[in-house]
């Protein structure tokens, strides 16, 4: 559970207004469940405006079991709270809410203490306590650049390993290589056929490109360069020496390549794999679907049929043997849940592909239905296609097979150059500039594909993207800085003398409530698949925060954060250490690094 002290008093309180109230009903009713605190809790809401209160709790839904209208439970549920003994929260009814406000004082000398101590921890809990959760993100194609087109799963899924592992649970980050499949024939082929030998050994992957590229480009004149490229993936599925040791050249050059990429954005795995590794397990997932009984011929190949799912087939085998990136798929499931037996697993992959896995998740209900596995011992309905909309650059699509590719190593370059230019604008002496442009231009750049919610499409532009205002990455690493120079200015340590009362202002009390509701943000986030809500929710803490900052006091004058007045100051800067944590945790939470000074 959060630790949320006013939660807890709230519903604790209302379950027991509920017995005094209703006891007869109760009586009666016999699931005592929906009048539980614990059940409460978990039911309580936002109010629509935040002056209403810090939460509310709907009833509507006790209107049919206690046969009593919404408004009435509501008033008589607040009066009797009102009633009862108590100095954290004071609660209103009004048309079937509860809406409850808290003892500022305590919330403000409760919240900040809270964040203080736990540092690091705040924001985290045991919510997924013995949970295991498998994060799949990333997983680019070998023998093609890391292009921007993987960057959004790739800081997605990172960032959502990372709010689960705050949430206590394992879990477990996968790179799931496209290491296999015909394009493999099409490398074999061009490599043959036109590979520079003055460079031999010494490839990179702009190489192998210009290969990819080139069959692309002749082939829309040369049919016959297909067949061939079909011919050379059959060999190498059979096991040809030297095709085998082709792939494995262009294996290696493109892992080295992305690793190098993958450690410049700080990008962690648990476990990196790929489509190959599945190879030898193809034929055991063919026969587990024959053996169901879910298989028929078609033209010669092996299809599972879902026509009464108005999806199409999953083509597990083509009619020359060759398996499929869904044969892979379903092979890497049932693989993953004998190696992990997880709670969930998350596919964290663009929207575009959504098709092929509601046909992979079908068909593996089908083989449990099967198997008559009973319902406890599912794992089909345990996997998620956790889908995002697609990025733009400049408004423009981009294609591989063109040649249209924007390396992802060239954005981020870009990226920290024109940081460097703006830091140099303000910071000129800053000791480590290259290093803070570099983090800059990164948090510029995944901000933005957390910005909105994960099903919209992201326009990306530099203009936007690297602002040091408004809703960007930039935006909350210079608050973060700024924050960390007032502390560096006045630290003063958290002791026992601190008057908390002394915190008043409007400002104030809004900054209080998001540090707050940030372990809420973080558990939504988990909750939604959305590492957006805790973008936002920063966003909204940085902006009270500068409010705060240039905030002035009835005479027109500056109100300074430190001031004279010793008392007060201390108070405000415990105040600003409680944000410059919840920044720090929720950028890290975002794959965003935090300088110290910009
Ligand atoms: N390599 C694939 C691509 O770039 C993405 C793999 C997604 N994951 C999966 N299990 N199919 O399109």
């Amino acid at each position: 559970m959060l630790e949320n002290k006013f939660k807890e008093d709230f519903a604790q309180k209302a379950a027991e207004a509920f017995k005094s109230q209703y006891q007869d009903k109760y009586k009666e009713i016999g699931d005592e469940q929906v009048f539980s605190a614990s059940f409460i809790i978990a039911n309580i809401e936002k109010p629509k405006d935040p002056s209403k209160g810090r939460f509310a709790f709907p009833v509507f839904r006790y209107g049919k079991l206690l046969g009593d209208n919404p408004p009435s439970i509501a008033s008589k549920i607040s009066e009797a709270i009102s009633n009862s003994e108590n100095q954290l929260i004071t609660v209103t009814s009004i048309v079937g809410f509860i809406n409850v406000q808290t003892n500022f004082e305590i919330e403000a000398s409760e919240t900040i203490k809270t964040a203080i101590r736990q540092d690091a921890k705040y924001g985290s809990s045991d919510i997924g306590k013995n949970k295991k959760i498998l994060v799949e993100y990333s997983s680019p194609n070998i023998a093609k650049p890391f292009g921007i087109g993987h960057i959004r799963t790739t800081i997605l899924g990172h960032s959502l390993r990372r709010i689960f592992l705050k949430l206590g649970y394992e879990a477990i980050g996968l790179n799931y290589l496209g290491d296999w499949g015909t394009q493999f024939g099409k490398m074999i082929v061009a490599y043959k056929k036109w590979a520079d030998d003055s460079i031999a050994g010494k490839e990179t992957v702009e190489d192998l490109l210009k290969l990819y590229v080139r069959f692309h480009g002749e082939a829309e004149e040369n049919e016959d360069l297909e067949t061939q490229a079909r011919d050379e993936f059959k060999k190498l599925e059979s096991g040809d020496a030297e095709n085998k040791a082709l792939w494995e050249k262009f294996r290696e050059i493109s892992i080295n390549e992305f690793q190098r990429v993958y450690d410049v954005m700080g990008i962690e795995f648990d476990w990196i794999t790929g489509e190959a590794f599945l190879n030898d397990k193809m034929e055991t997932t063919i026969d587990a679907f024959e053996k169901a009984n879910l298989v028929s011929q078609s033209d010669g190949a092996t299809i599972v049929d879902l026509k009464d799912d108005q999806l199409p087939p999953v083509l597990l085998k083509k009619a020359d043997g060759a398996t499929l990136y869904l044969t892979r798929d379903l092979s890497g499931y049932l693989y993953r849940v004998k190696e992990y037996n997880f709670d969930e697993m998350l596919y964290v992959v663009a929207v575009n592909q959504s098709v092929h896995f509601q046909q992979m998740f079908k068909a593996l209900a089908m083989l449990e239905d099967a198997q008559f596995v009973p319902d406890e011992n599912r794992m089909s309905s345990k996997g998620k296609h956790i889908e995002f909309g697609m990025i733009k650059f400049g408004d423009k699509m981009m294609s591989t097979r063109k040649g249209h590719i924007i390396f992802l190593e060239d954005v981020i370059n870009e990226a920290a150059k024109l940081a460097k230019e703006k830091i140099a604008e303000k910071t000129p002496d800053l000791e480590n500039i290259d290093e803070v442009a570099l983090q800059i231009g990164l948090g510029a750049i995944f901000y933005s594909q957390m910005s909105v919610r994960r099903q919209k499409d992201v326009n990306f532009k530099w203009e936007e993207v690297l602002s040091f205002e408004g809703e960007t990455g930039p935006y909350l690493q210079y608050t973060h800085a700024r924050l960390s120079s007032l502390i560096r200015k006045f630290n003063s340590p958290m002791d026992a003398e601190i008057d908390f009362s002394l915190l008043d202002n409007k400002e104030e009390k809004r900054i209080v409530e998001l540090v707050a509701d940030f372990p809420q943000a973080v558990a939504d986030a988990a909750r939604m698949y959305e590492p957006n809500m805790i973008a936002n929710h920063l966003i909204e803490l940085a902006a009270a925060f500068n409010k705060f900052y240039q905030r002035k006091n009835a005479d027109g004058k500056p109100d300074k954060i430190i001031s004279d007045n010793k008392e007060l100051s201390k108070a405000r800067i415990l105040l600003v250490k409680s944000v410059q944590i919840v920044i720090r945790e929720g950028l890290y939470l975002l794959g965003i690094k935090a300088p110290e000074a910009m």
